[in-house]
């Protein structure tokens, strides 16, 4: 029970990573809220919590969709002390073929998205007094991976974001750190597992295995947790021992 009482925000808490991670809280004693645009998706996590968890509809895209999520996340428990910047797309592509709608996706949702979000949570976390942001960048955060152009290039902005918060909000009590997966058999992850770009990345993961939703979820309970006081602008790799 290492968040007994706390209130969190999961964006893309309804499928994937952020549905284990959302899950992983409630076990741990969390008021959870999840939110992403598809409210049936949400089901499955609904059914686990009971009345310590509730879906609320969010476009991260949207400065003022993501307000009103943390308000109406304070209102329905009484307070916000949790962040939790996990809704992401990937529209793969190399530069000269990528459509720019599709750049434009990616970047409002993986990159802007989540400055919406850290934004529309940073007045309710000073309220909290030890509030806790986590982002979600990617292996191809920091690694070149020819074809996954916007993907990578929002991925390494959203963990240079988190530098920064981490420094201009430490003084209010906050925390802001990264989780950087790698591949995953879950959610996005999963559908690349029998594609050829797992046979570029099996050579290089010293663990020859995809990761499991619940690694990356035990993780994001750390950097929630009272453990995780004194770890702040950090970047957390999840990836099985990854030499790009
Ligand atoms: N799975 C992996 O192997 C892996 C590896 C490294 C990093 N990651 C990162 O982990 C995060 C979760 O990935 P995943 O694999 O779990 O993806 P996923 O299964 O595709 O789930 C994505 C979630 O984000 C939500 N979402 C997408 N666009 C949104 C928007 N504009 N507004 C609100 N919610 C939105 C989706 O719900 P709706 O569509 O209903 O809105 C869904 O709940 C992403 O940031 C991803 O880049 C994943």
């Amino acid at each position: 029970m290492r968040l007994k009482g706390k209130v969190a925000v999961v964006t893309g808490g309804t499928k994937g990573l952020g549905r284990r991670i959302a899950e992983a809280y409630l076990d741990e004693g969390a008021h959870v809220v999840v939110a992403a645009r598809d409210e049936a998706s949400a089901r499955p996590v609904l059914d686990k919590g009971g009345d310590r968890v509730v879906f609320r509809p969010v476009d991260v895209c949207s400065a003022d969709s993501a307000a009103r999520l943390t308000d109406a996340a304070v209102e329905h428990f009484g307070g916000l002390d949790i962040m939790v910047a996990n809704a992401g797309v990937s529209r793969p592509g190399r530069v000269a073929d990528l459509d720019p709608e599709q750049w434009q996706e990616t970047v409002s949702t993986n990159f802007t998205g989540t400055f919406h979000c850290v934004r529309a949570a940073v007045p309710h976390l000073r309220a909290s007094g030890a509030g806790r942001i986590i982002t979600m960048s990617s292996a191809l955060g920091s690694r070149v991976a020819p074809g996954a152009s916007a993907y990578c290039a929002t991925k390494a902005g959203v963990e240079m974001l988190t530098r920064v918060v981490a420094v201009e909000l430490a003084a209010d009590g906050i925390t802001t750190n990264c989780l950087s997966p790698g591949l995953i058999d879950e959610g996005m992850g999963k559908l690349l597992k029998n594609s050829p770009v797992w046979d570029q990345y099996a050579p290089k993961l010293a663990s020859g295995r995809l990761g499991r939703a619940d690694e990356v979820a035990d993780a994001a309970v750390f950097l929630a947790g009272d453990e995780a006081s004194y770890v702040n602008g950090h970047v957390l790799e999840v990836n099985g021992g990854l030499v790009w």
